[in-house]
């Protein structure tokens, strides 16, 4: 989930709000002409409401007065819902049909992102996300595990075996997410499939309906940056998404510009979804060293020692498909 599909599910669900609330007004306004009773009554209810603030305001028996007020209230609601049956119309035909009842087509509920704008920004990313030819092409079924075959790691070992562990726990990781599933650290040299693989857990953790924010870390850095510095003025906030989606991916890290502000942003991020034990991906072409000489030992020290480490090896893909199609046209 970027912060534009946030956006856009933002924009759907007040557009339903809208919508809700002028199919209610027609209702109100059909009902007033067929039924001048109810109007006369809601005439009434919105004198009652206004004559509440003056019973606010003057401090007098409150309490009691806003007591007798309530009830004259429900019953001139009773009395519209027998009104309206009696004209033949559903008694609730003047309620407002929100299409999400539990946060009124807000978005917010008990003071965090209600299901419904969570699930349709996730619906945006998932689409945008298959709109996308290259990443249509990563998914599990066509990661093929052939190109690590007869190659050798440096220390002499086959690559075939722990590239098959890292395809297998990728595949199962992505099968049974909750969010409490771990932290994932994937590294290797370029062209290994590390970047394949996040994106085939983030379509298949999408499908289920979780908040999945994936992006270079460059991306998410310069975002960060410049809704900090007010150089965006769209109002995203992709700092607190970044520290709140149910899974985060990084790709790339340590491919980013060393700034104290850059420096201070990543160990906010994992520190603060660590802390909310919140699962994140990460994908870097360094290794322990590279981390450790380039990160803050208050990083370095966290990503090592709770995520899980994933260790890519092989022969740069890259090269083997394009050897693989120059050898197909000789
Ligand atoms: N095992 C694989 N099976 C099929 N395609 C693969 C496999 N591994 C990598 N690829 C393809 O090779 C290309 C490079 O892979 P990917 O981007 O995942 O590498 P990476 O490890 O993320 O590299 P980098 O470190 O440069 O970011 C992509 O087009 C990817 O789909
Ligand atoms: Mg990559
Ligand atoms: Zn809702």
């Amino acid at each position: 989930m970027k912060a534009e599909h946030l956006e856009q599910a933002r924009n759907e669900i007040s557009a339903r709000r809208n919508h809700a609330r002028t199919v209610n007004d027609e209702r109100f306004q059909e009902i007033h002409t067929r039924i001048p009773e109810i109007a006369e009554i809601n005439r009434q209810l919105f004198r009652t409401s206004r004559s509440v603030m003056d019973i606010i305001r003057s401090g007098e028996n409150v309490q009691e007065r806003i007591e007798t007020l309530r009830k004259q209230n429900q019953q001139a609601q009773l009395l519209v819902r027998r009104l309206l049956t009696a004209n033949g119309y559903p008694e609730n035909y003047l309620d407002v049909t929100y299409t999400c009842p539990k946060c009124s087509d807000t978005g917010y509920y008990q003071g965090a992102f209600c299901s419904c704008l969570t699930e349709l920004a996730a619906k945006y990313a998932a689409r945008e996300l298959n709109r996308s030819a290259q990443i249509n092409l990563c998914s599990f079924d066509t990661f093929d595990l052939a190109y690590y075959r007869g190659h050798k790691t440096e220390s002499g070992a086959d690559c075939l075996r722990p590239m098959e562990v890292i395809y297998h726990f990728c595949k199962e990781y992505a099968a049974h997410f909750t969010t409490e599933s771990p932290s994932i650290l994937m590294y290797g040299n370029t062209g290994l499939g590390k970047t394949h693989l996040s994106l085939s857990i983030a379509s298949a953790v999408l499908e289920k309906g979780y908040s999945v924010l994936y992006d270079s870390v460059i991306n998410f850095l310069r975002q960060v940056e410049n809704e900090h510095f007010g150089r965006d003025q769209s109002g995203s906030d992709t700092l607190s998404l970044l520290l709140s989606c149910d899974l985060l991916i990084l790709d790339d890290l340590g491919t980013e510009f060393d700034t104290p502000f850059y420096q201070s942003i990543i160990y906010n991020i994992i520190n603060t979804r660590m802390n909310r034990c919140l699962p994140t991906i990460i994908s870097t072409n360094m290794d322990f060293n590279g981390i450790s000489h380039k990160y803050d030992e208050r990083i370095t020290s966290r990503i090592f020692a709770t995520y899980v480490n994933h260790h890519f090896v092989g022969y740069d893909v890259r090269i083997l498909r394009a050897q693989q199609k120059s050898m197909r046209k000789l």
